[in-house]
């Protein structure tokens, strides 16, 4: 054997390696996240967590260098491409007319100046579990039913969970489409009209729909009022999370960044408001962040939680944005 033919055995035991290692890894990640792929769809989501990989080592460089100030990582989205993540994780259809309670807003404006610099109503007790919503677009009923809970909250000092499934199942008869996605719109005219929001414990989460089970005597709330927040004003969001709770917000989840958000404070220019695709629960502010409840699991974000660039209406931030009153 000559040193070339040795160079080559040396180059190839090495590519072996590194294929073994990476291999390896790939099988790490599905047992991490539960995942079982067959065939082509396995190559497929290996490729796209591969490219996805990269993308995560290039800007966390990039952070570490002071380019970002936030930190994206490895998730259990990450073996998904940017199309194949818009497919099945971000669902929420448009809120065709705005419903606008002006009595409301416009005493907003008379309190302006009691608002404080900072609220976090996590910190005032509304401490939820990490929710997911898996494999069902179900983020207007997790948004909507987080307003509620945090109402009654307010009320009563309790955290009860609510049923994110009497909405899936229930609200396509104001115009949702179960796992298929739903708008903030569609599941309030639900609430209005349905005779009250059931408990978790009596009516769990399945994700996935099936026939609606609602039944009227076991209801714990009813919404009283709702309206959606003048568009595209932080200002109006802030003192309606100050004055009334956690409000549910459309935004924009696109970028491959949000996909795999990690931790800091999100503000990703490329991240446009001039759409809205998946809806989260604002649950206060600091000076400069939205803080977010969102429901892929506690490996997305800090625990759950995104911090989102105030002032700039990133991703769309305020671009419909309900409450509701219990
Ligand atoms: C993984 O999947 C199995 C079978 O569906 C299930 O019983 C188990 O709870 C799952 N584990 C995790 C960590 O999700
Ligand atoms: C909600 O309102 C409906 C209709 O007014 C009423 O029948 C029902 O008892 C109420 N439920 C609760 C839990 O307040």
């Amino acid at each position: 054997m000559n040193t070339v033919h040795a160079f080559f055995i040396l180059v190839f035991i090495f590519k072996l390696g590194h294929f073994q290692e990476t291999d390896h890894k790939w099988e790490d990640f599905k047992q991490r996240y539960n995942k079982t792929y067959y065939g082509s769809h396995d190559a497929r989501r290996k490729l796209a967590w591969e490219s996805n990989l990269e993308k995560i080592r290039r800007h966390n460089e990039e952070a570490n260098k002071g380019l970002h100030s936030f930190y994206i990582n490895d998730n259990h989205l990450s073996d998904m491409t940017t199309q194949t993540y818009l497919q099945k994780m971000v669902k929420l259809t448009k809120s065709r007319h705005r419903k606008v309670d002006p009595e409301t807003v416009g005493d907003f404006f008379e309190i302006l100046h009691h608002i404080p610099d900072e609220v976090n109503w996590v910190e005032k007790g509304f401490e939820t579990p990490t929710y997911n919503q898996k494999d069902c677009g179900s983020c207007y009923a997790f948004s909507i039913a987080g307003v509620l809970q945090a109402q009654v909250f307010k009320q009563t000092d309790v955290l009860v969970p609510l049923s994110e499934q009497q909405l899936v199942d229930c609200s396509v008869s104001t115009g949702n489409y179960g796992c298929g996605g739903g708008s903030l719109r569609n599941t309030l005219k639900y609430l209005d009209k349905s005779g009250g929001l059931m408990t978790y414990i009596d009516y769990p989460y399945l994700a996935r729909q099936q026939r609606c089970r609602f039944d009227k005597n076991r209801a714990l709330v009813n919404v009283t009022t709702w309206a959606i927040l003048p568009a595209r004003d932080e200002r109006a969001l802030e003192i309606a999370v100050a004055k009334i709770g956690p409000i549910a917000v459309s935004i924009n989840a696109s970028p491959h960044t949000f996909q795999l958000y990690h931790s800091g404070l999100y503000d990703d220019v490329g991240c446009s408001s001039n759409v809205v695709n998946h809806a989260m629960l604002v649950v206060g502010y600091t000076r400069n962040a939205w803080i977010l409840k969102n429901w892929w699991g506690s490996h997305w974000g800090e625990k759950g939680y995104m911090r989102l660039r105030r002032g700039k209406n990133r991703c769309g931030v305020a671009n419909y944005a309900a409450y509701a009153l219990v």
